[in-house]
């Protein structure tokens, strides 16, 4: 049903619908919201020339702009990478010990050290750098190799008593096993090594310990007994031990010897992130 008519009190022509009396004004669209309409039809054209749009079987109008927010993304990555690569450049050339004093370029480091440390090294050193009987803590101040942070790195660079030509070696020698001392100056030197870190060892046995350990041991741990950076020979007389402090172990060590290996890292990271991760460490320990 659909009469067209003019309404009375507005003087509007009706659709013609007629709903249970209720009848529908057929108002002209307000002019604003049509010139709206075609401008947003005249943009849209002009969009689809200048921007990609139109789908075609194997590809795409590329419109003459030729955007792609996938170029776009190329050319953000390169210029982080330019902007990583000088930072890199950089920590390459600097002195290590001077690292710190630039704020930025030691930030970088620490957080490269950071994740990388956690790829490679954390399954012998601990995921918090806690370290391992055999294998050291390295949070800690009391370094085997030296705590500087250009000793650290030479350690990570070269490893210790590993394959590669400038390692760092030193063992400690099997005295009972190459017949060099009898079990009893073992037993007598390990409480002598005791005392050095614990009350009421045996005095006589330290007393005979003492002076094997003059003969055969003061020229790698020193005569304080205070280690040797130069051989990785430890400090015996704090009680941090590496192998384990508790008489046994440290029988078993004098006796067998020890000779723990740290792989060279100079052939798998490169020299970049080989400092960034010597600085990491060096912020672990307090450094020295
Ligand atoms: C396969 C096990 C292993 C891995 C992996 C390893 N280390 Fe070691 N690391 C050792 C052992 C064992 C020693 C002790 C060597 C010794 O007996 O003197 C050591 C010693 C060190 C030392 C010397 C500590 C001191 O007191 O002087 C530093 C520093 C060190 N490691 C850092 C690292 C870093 C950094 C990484 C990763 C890039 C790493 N290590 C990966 C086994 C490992
Ligand atoms: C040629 C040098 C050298 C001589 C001599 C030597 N040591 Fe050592 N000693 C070392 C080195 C190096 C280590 C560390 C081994 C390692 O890193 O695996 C060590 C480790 C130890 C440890 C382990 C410490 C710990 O924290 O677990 C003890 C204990 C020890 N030596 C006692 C002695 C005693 C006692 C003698 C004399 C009987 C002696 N050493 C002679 C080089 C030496």
């Amino acid at each position: 049903m659909s009469k067209v008519e003019k309404d009375e009190l507005s003087g509007v022509d009706t659709t013609g619908h007629d709903w249970d009396g209720i009848k529908e004004l057929d108002n002209p669209m307000p002019r604003w919201w049509l010139w709206t309409f075609y401008a947003t039809i005249i943009w849209s054209i002009g969009y689809w020339v200048v921007y990609p749009a139109w789908p075609l079987v194997s590809d795409y109008t590329k419109g003459v702009f030729g955007y792609s927010s996938r170029a776009e993304l190329h050319e953000e990555l390169a210029s982080v990478e330019e902007g990583r690569a000088s930072i890199t450049t950089e920590l390459v050339n600097a002195d290590l010990a001077d690292v710190k004093n630039n704020p930025q370029l030691y930030q970088f480091a620490l957080s490269g050290g950071r994740s990388n440390y956690a790829v490679n090294c954390s399954q012998c050193h601990g995921s918090g750098a806690q370290g391992a009987p055999g294998f050291p803590n390295l949070n800690d101040d009391d370094w085997l190799w030296g705590g500087s942070v250009d000793a650290i790195y030479q350690t990570i660079k070269y490893g210790i008593r590993s394959d590669h030509d400038e390692t760092r070696t030193g063992e400690m020698p099997a005295f009972l096993r190459d017949e060099i001392l009898e079990k009893d100056q073992v037993s007598d030197v390990a409480e002598y090594v005791l005392s050095l870190s614990q009350e009421g060892r045996d005095p006589e046995a330290v007393t005979r310990g003492a002076e094997v350990y003059a003969n055969e041991c003061a020229s790698c741990h020193g005569e304080n007994a205070r280690g040797n950076p130069e051989f990785g020979a430890p400090n015996l007389t704090d009680a941090i031990w590496f192998y384990g402090g508790d008489k046994q172990t440290i029988v078993n060590t004098i006796a067998n010897g020890r000779a723990n290996v740290m792989p060279a890292w100079d052939d798998r990271l490169d020299e970049s992130v080989i400092r960034q991760i010597s600085l990491y460490v060096h912020s672990l320990g307090g450094g020295k």
